[in-house]
């Protein structure tokens, strides 16, 4: 089984993710953790760049692409071949709302392309944690902030609507609303999984 986290930065993903992580571990289930970018080698190296390196939208998206196909082909093809979980923080989504929409390149365009790199493989369920912008703005005020989440207003409102669409067109979609208390959002998610299991 495959899954993954997506929401905009600040929406508490990468707190969910890790609650699951403990969960897995407690029930002995086998499992990965994987993150994009990144997760292999060649995808950390990407990271670095995509982080620090001022770059034209394309080169984004590619470099996302890169990294991606490398995790798929090393580390995620492998591990669900063996039976275990794969837990992504972010996945395939991220380029569709980040690049697609955010960075207005075209979410058709880059579901295309993620097609290619990842040779079509997605994740079984994808929990997409919502919140409203302002209040992953408010969560992430007093964080160091990289490139791309110094971004304005707009540029956020484009990605969560992006994602709100792909949750209506894509059955392993499962909306979280990302509003309510840490505990709570992970209960829920247990739940879920745990009728997909
Ligand atoms: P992401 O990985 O989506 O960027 P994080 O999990 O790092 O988000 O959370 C961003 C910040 O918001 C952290 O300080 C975290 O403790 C806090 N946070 C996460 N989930 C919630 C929640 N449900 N309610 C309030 N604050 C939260
Ligand atoms: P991430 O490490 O998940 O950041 P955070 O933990 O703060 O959510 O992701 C790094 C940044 O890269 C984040 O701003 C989202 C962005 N991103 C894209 O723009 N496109 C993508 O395809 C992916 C995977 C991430």
């Amino acid at each position: 089984m495959f899954v993954s986290f997506e929401g905009i930065d600040g929406c508490g993903k990468s707190t969910q993710v890790n609650l699951l992580v403990n969960y897995l571990e407690e029930k002995g289930i086998p499992y990965i953790k994987v993150r994009e970018p990144g997760g292999t080698h060649l995808g950390e190296r990407i990271r670095e760049l995509l982080i620090n390196q001022e770059m034209c939208a394309r080169s984004e998206l590619l470099l996302f692409l890169a990294s991606r196909a490398q995790l798929v082909e090393s580390v995620i093809k492998p591990a669900l071949k063996n039976g275990k979980i794969v837990i992504a923080d972010r996945f395939a989504h991220s380029s569709v709302a980040y690049q697609g929409c955010g960075r207005e390149l075209g979410p058709e365009t880059v579901k295309i392309l993620n097609d290619f790199a990842t040779d079509k493989t997605y994740p079984d369920i994808v929990f997409y944690i919502d919140v409203p912008v302002d209040v992953a703005m408010e969560r992430m005020k007093n964080q160091h902030k990289d490139r791309i989440e110094k971004e304005g207003k707009e540029f956020w409102e484009r990605i969560r609507n992006c994602y709100l669409k792909m949750a209506k067109e894509h059955e392993s979609f499962v909306i979280i609303d990302g509003t309510r208390t840490i505990e709570e959002i992970h209960r829920e998610i247990v739940k879920v999984f745990n009728t997909y299991l």
